[in-house]
């Protein structure tokens, strides 16, 4: 296994690294879940720069931290740092990566990870750069769905926004490794990019296309909604033709099997209606939750406690 530093994109993962990540955070969940109590990172700093909205990301890390026995600096709002007198993100970088031992990063700019990962002195953890990876967030989505269904002989609808989703392209090439059938459910202004299908197709991928849920309700494990995200789209007429385009509501998924779970990476918007929450397909909050103990064992790793979890009790 090679030592692994930055997290930028899990696009080149192996099943192996994969699973290594997922049987470290099933370690942690009791400590996630404050059973347990950990000192492990114990004068360790983590620096979060959010350059973009976040509730869960930003603060599932805080909290993966604190549960862990360290501590976190908060760069704040955009506004009140000095990249508002129009300091640079590699000048930004290269100083609040000496006040800590790892730097989780979200900016709107594809490739904004990489960069940082050039000029940091710590590790980086790319928690969403644009329209690009999200990889943290296909870790806590492999996790849920090791949990809540299974990873082998998955057949999976990825629904909503595929073309902008950062998270449906991460997740898409994870599930490679796990050779699930994949079926892209999206109106057509929305498809996932050719060249992520064409990557999954030469990867012996099954993959299906279509624009209408009811073509694949009945045959899923997993329905992976997403939000149509109007902050990505660079002309709003388009957003407006497709926003309210597809809805899970209680009647749709009246045919779908009874261990069925539905995810969301979340924020939802209106993509699934409210009453589906109290249903027992509904996973996106333990989905949410999840998010502590895989975000604890990506701490480890890249900090390199990894052995001290692995021999915990
Ligand atoms: N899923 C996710 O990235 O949520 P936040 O934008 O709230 O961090």
């Amino acid at each position: 296994m090679q030592p692994m530093h930055h997290i930028i994109s899990t696009r080149e993962y192996t099943k192996e690294m994969f699973d290594e990540i997922l049987e470290l955070a099933e370690k942690l969940e009791p400590i996630a879940k404050g059973e347990v109590q950990s000192k492990v990172m114990d004068g360790k700093i983590l620096a979060l720069l959010f350059f973009e909205p976040s509730t869960r990301t930003r603060m599932s890390f805080e909290t993966a931290m604190l549960r862990l026995g360290g501590q976190f600096i908060n760069m704040g709002a955009v506004e009140a740092s000095s990249i508002a007198k129009g300091e640079s993100l590699s000048d930004t970088i290269r100083v609040v990566s000496q006040y800590a031992d790892a730097v989780v990063l979200r900016h709107p700019r594809e490739g904004a990870a990489l960069m940082a990962s050039e000029c940091a002195s710590t590790p980086i953890i790319n928690a969403g750069d644009g329209a690009g990876h999200h990889p943290t967030q296909t870790l806590l989505d492999l996790y849920t769905i090791k949990r809540e269904s299974h990873l082998d002989n998955l057949n999976i609808a990825l629904a909503g926004d595929l073309k902008y989703g950062r998270t449906i392209h991460s997740l898409c090439y994870a599930l490679s490794r796990y050779h699930a059938k994949i079926n892209l459910v999206s109106p057509p202004e929305l498809r996932l990019p050719d060249r992520i299908v064409d990557d999954l197709r030469k990867r012996n991928i099954d993959v299906t296309i279509t624009t209408d849920m009811e073509d694949v309700i009945e045959d899923i494990d997993i329905l992976y909604m997403t939000r149509i995200q109007r902050e990505r789209f660079p002309d709003p007429a388009e957003f407006n033709r497709v926003s309210n385009s597809m809805r899970i509501t209680r009647e749709l998924i009246q045919t779908a099997k009874p261990e069925m779970k539905i995810m969301h990476p979340l924020p939802r918007v209106n993509e699934i209606s409210f009453d589906v929450d109290d249903t027992e397909h509904a996973a996106y909050f333990k989905q949410a939750f999840y998010g502590v103990p895989v975000r604890m064992a990506i701490l480890c790793k890249v900090l390199g406690m990894e052995d001290r979890i692995r021999e915990m009790k």
